[in-house]
This record gives C-alpha cells, sequence and structure tokens, in this order.
C-alpha cells in the first residue's frame, strides 16, 4: 500500500496536474505523458520554450518496448547496464508518444531513475511520466525539496521529499547516428564507461560547440550571480574583493580563505559533482558579485563539471 503521500500524488497525476518528484540525479516537475494539460503546466512553469523536449521516466522495462519504435541493440546494452540510474536514451518514438513532449521531432528520451520513492510510484502508475529538472528555464538545477519550493512555492500542488539528490548532476544522454553511440549531454555516467560497453563513442554538444540537440543552449545551468570558468586564479590575488572561488580540492594560499568553497577534500570527483548544484545555491544567497571556477580534470565525471560550469559562465574559459 502507497504512503498517504504517494497516494496524494497518485492521485494528482491522475488528474492532470504536476507533482515534483525527487531523482538521483536532480529534482523532477513530473506530469503523466498522456496529459496535454499538464505537460502545458510544465512548460509554463518552468518557462521553458517548448522547442525543448522532456524525457520520459519509466519504472518497468517493459515499457521501454512501447515507447519506442526501434531499440538498437547498443542503446539496449545500455539500458539494461545502467538502468535504473542517471542515463537518458534517444530513440525513435512510436506512436504511443505525444509529439508535444518530443518538441515535433521523431525521437524520445527515456529513462528509469534510481530513486526508491520515485520508482514506487512509477511502478504504482498506469503511465510514465515526463520530467524536467524542476528548475526555472535555465537556472540552475535543484538537488534539495528545499531549492524546488524556493523556486516555485505554491505553484507546485505537491513536491515529494526524497531528500538530498545523491548524484546531483543531470543524466547522461546519449543517442546513435550512424550505427555509433553519440553522448549529447555529458552526466554521471562517464563516456569511459559507455565506450567500455559499446566501443568508440562522439561526444556532440560541448559546452563551447553549436548546438545540435534541442534544448541544449550555450548558456544554461546558471546561477544569478555571474559565474566564470578559469584557468589560472592566481590571477586574482590582487583583485578578490567580491568573488567567490569554487575549488575542486584544495584552497589556493593566495586567494582569502573564507571566500573559497572546495567541493571534494578527498578529490572525489562523484562528490564534487554531487555537491556541485547545492554550494551554487548557497553561493547565489549570499553576495558575491562573481563566482570565479577552477576548471576541473577533464576525465570522467570532471567532463560533466565541466560542461556545466562552462554553460553556467555562457561558454567561455579565461586563461
Ligand atoms: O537527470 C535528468 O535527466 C533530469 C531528471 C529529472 O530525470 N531531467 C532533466 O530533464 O534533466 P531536462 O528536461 O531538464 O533536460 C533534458 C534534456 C533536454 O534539454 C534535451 O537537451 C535532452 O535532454 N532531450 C530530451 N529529449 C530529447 C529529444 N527527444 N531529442 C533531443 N534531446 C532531448
Ligand atoms: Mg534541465
Amino acid at each position: 500500500m502507497p504512503s498517504a503521500q504517494l497516494q496524494q500524488a497518485i492521485e494528482l497525476l491522475r488528474n492532470d496536474n504536476v507533482v515534483c518528484v525527487p531523482t538521483e540525479t536532480v529534482y523532477g516537475l513530473a506530469a503523466s505523458m498522456y496529459s496535454e494539460k499538464a505537460i502545458e503546466k510544465i512548460y509554463t512553469i518552468k518557462g521553458r520554450p517548448r522547442s525543448n523536449p522532456l524525457i520520459v521516466h519509466i519504472g518497468r522495462i517493459q515499457d521501454l518496448q512501447t515507447l519506442c519504435s526501434d531499440l538498437p541493440a547498443p542503446l539496449q546494452r545500455l539500458a539494461e547496464r545502467f538502468w535504473p540510474g542517471p542515463l537518458t536514451i534517444l530513440v525513435e518514438k512510436s506512436d504511443q508518444v505525444p509529439l508535444s513532449i518530443t518538441a515535433g521531432g521523431t525521437r524520445v528520451g527515456i529513462r528509469m531513475p534510481n530513486h526508491p520513492l520515485t520508482l514506487e510510484l512509477l511502478k504504482a502508475l498506469p503511465f510514465p511520466l515526463v520530467a524536467p529538472s524542476a528548475n526555472p528555464y535555465n537556472a540552475i538545477s535543484p538537488t534539495t525539496a528545499k531549492h524546488v519550493e524556493d523556486y516555485f512555492g505554491s505553484a507546485i500542488p505537491l513536491i515529494l521529499d526524497g531528500g538530498p539528490c545523491e548524484q546531483g548532476l543531470e543524466s547522461t544522454v546519449v543517442g546513435i547516428e550512424n550505427e555509433q553511440v553519440v553522448i549529447y549531454r555529458q552526466g554521471m555516467i562517464t563516456a569511459e564507461q559507455i565506450e567500455s560497453l559499446v566501443g568508440p563513442i562522439v561526444v556532440k554538444n560541448e559546452a563551447g560547440e553549436k548546438q545540435v540537440a534541442p534544448g541544449m543552449t550555450l548558456k544554461h545551468y546558471s546561477p544569478k550571480t555571474p559565474t566564470i570558468v578559469c584557468e589560472h586564479l592566481e590571477q586574482f590575488k590582487e583583485d578578490s574583493a567580491g568573488k567567490a572561488f569554487l575549488l575542486f580540492s584544495k584552497k589556493h594560499p593566495e586567494l582569502p580563505q573564507a571566500h573559497q568553497y572546495v567541493l571534494s577534500e578527498k578529490e572525489d570527483l562523484s562528490e564534487a559533482a554531487a555537491r556541485l548544484y547545492q554550494v551554487l545555491h548557497e553561493l547565489d544567497e549570499r553576495s558575491y558579485n562573481q563566482i570565479v571556477c577552477e576548471r576541473f580534470p577533464d576525465i570522467g565525471i570532471g567532463r560533466a563539471i565541466n560542461d556545466r560550469l562552462l554553460r553556467a559562465g555562457g561558454g567561455v574559459v579565461t586563461q
């Protein structure tokens, strides 16, 4: 028997309403994939352009068959290996999938999230849920229920609180082009992990490149405070007033100690990713004039972190 809160979520979702749900990556603003009214609410609440498609979240692997018209073997292998988990696959949609969630395109993004509360909800519902991250368009994704509350308050009838998101960065988005796996959005499942399963891949949409997938704009995931990514932080030693410094594992001896924020003292990229948005939300609450971010090691999850930091800053790396 689902809890009273899950029961309430089920009722709301069955009746054309949106509900905010936790996932292992970030909180999502969910609606039935078959409710045009609720899908409309998602776009309105987020202020999101209709050209930006939504990801379908499923709780049962069988749902994948009904949602796509073709399932390329490499994508099936990736889904079997990484689901439930932070991987979204783009596949040719079946007739079941409304064009309103694919921005009129023929491909649909699908993932099975790895959060017990949301998996229980998905299994109890007779339909999949579409869910973009629960933030206003272009703002930082929420990794706690409080972030969502602060963004939207009473505009969302129910926020299911599943605690802080364990992984903290959006899912890796993959598809296939000319029989080769393509990463369109880097995330917690790394290029290295994907290659070890399906062979050489291509990464498109890197921050700094022209947009190739709908919704992947360069300026994205942005704090309100102007943000830059920098190779050499020591250049700010005479010019540090009003600045917050976001660092991977070590404070810089020549910069003001009180304004340096380290994401992982033990140099663990997963820990850094899990804390990134939380710390950016906190820095936005303080009155800094600028957030100066160190560039992270360009390997594994470090690439996804750099991608988000670069987009937060509009795509430029300051030497
Ligand atoms: O981790 C996540 O993926 C989170 C949680 C809530 O599941 N969701 C999320 O959704 O980040 P959203 O809508 O904020 O970002 C999804 C991105 C889109 O901006 C777009 O770039 C890509 O995934 N995407 C989704 N469907 C697509 C499609 N049919 N074709 C191309 N790109 C698509
Ligand atoms: Mg988003």
